[in-house]
């Protein structure tokens, strides 16, 4: 196996991470997304990566701008493809998107190149069956922030070989993660943990129970969370999590169902960190909850 570059399709919050900590070890990426505004906020935002990166001395400057040159930027997915030896998909959780996105890199990329996706909730047999190469295709989920989490949660599809698996395995841990290969089941291990938490704590909040602030902080100290499901929502971007929870909903059944709380804060377009606004502010430099309790 020798694997050097990794398309990655979606510069979103989850792609620009997922290619700085590809191309931090080593790997050669190229990212693309159908937006040029995502792509000139990823390049900047992978810039401030390294950046971070330098000042904390874990990076060294020479070596920044070495990572720096090792991500390509384009709006043209074609133009990665050719040379991809490895793909991670990081487009919007919506069928319909990752349907397209697979048929077009299933006939764009080499045959025997890996697709992987790095969907939160959905299944792998189905979004490979949406290609030539099922037995290529894998779930690669990884967390926010990429650079930061530990974990990347592989799943098999019902088709997926044991090499992919194994080579998936391996290009995460050359990104440098630990990884758990689960069975596929919709929400897999972690999500599906995280919505019903994340769910139950907007119903509370919509109950009255306490505010975002006395919430995360119960299940912080009390729960020994690293972070409360306020915090770790406005991170995801409550229009993910909506999205996910409407998908275990639809596949688990009732005790997903979404939070109406949770579906005024998306109606209201307050999405979490990447809007300015979601349970918390984050337009002041102080982070207060402005809480929409009905
Ligand atoms: N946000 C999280 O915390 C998180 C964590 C783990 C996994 N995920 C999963 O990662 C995936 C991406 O999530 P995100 O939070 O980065 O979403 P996002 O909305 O921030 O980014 C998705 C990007 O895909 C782009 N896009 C849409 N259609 C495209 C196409 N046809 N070709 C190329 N690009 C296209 C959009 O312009 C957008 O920039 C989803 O499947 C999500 O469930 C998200």
């Amino acid at each position: 196996m020798n694997i050097s570059n990794i398309l990655v399709v979606g510069g979103g919050i989850m792609g620009r991470g997922i290619a700085y900590a590809a191309a931090v070890k080593g790997f050669d990426v190229t990212l693309t997304d159908i937006s040029s505004d995502v792509i000139e906020g990823a390049r900047s935002e992978i810039a401030s990566f390294v950046e971070q990166g330098v000042n904390r001395g874990k990076i060294d400057p020479d070596e920044g701008k070495e990572v720096q040159s090792r991500v390509t930027y384009t709006t043209d997915l074609q133009k990665g493809a050719e040379s991809a030896d490895f793909v991670i998909e990081a487009v919007p959780e919506k069928l319909e998107i990752k349907k397209q996105v697979m048929e077009t890199l299933d006939r764009v990329v080499d045959k025997n190149v890996i697709l992987a996706t790095n969907t939160s909730t959905m299944s792998p047999t189905e979004i490979g069956s949406f290609t030539k190469r099922p037995e290529n295709v894998i779930a690669m989920h990884f967390f926010n922030p990429v650079p930061k989490m530990k974990l990347v949660e592989i799943i098999r599809g019902l088709e997926t070989s044991d090499e992919t698996a194994e080579i998936t395995e391996a290009v995460a841990r050359m990104m440098g993660k630990e990884t758990v290969v689960v069975n596929e089941f919709p929400g897999f291990v972690t999500s599906r943990i995280s919505c019903l938490v994340g769910n139950e704590a907007f119903n509370m909040l919509m109950e009255g129970v306490g505010t975002p602030e006395e919430i995360d902080k119960a299940i912080e100290l009390g729960l020994n969370y690293p972070m409360g499901p306020f915090k770790l929502g406005d991170i995801v971007g409550l229009d993910t999590r909506l999205r996910n929870l409407e998908y275990l909903h639809e596949t688990l059944g009732e005790r997903f169902r979404p939070s109406p709380l949770l579906r005024k804060y998306v109606k209201a377009g307050r999405l979490g960190k990447k809007t300015g606004k979601g349970v918390y502010d984050y337009t002041s430099t102080e982070q207060v909850s402005e809480t929409l309790t009905k």
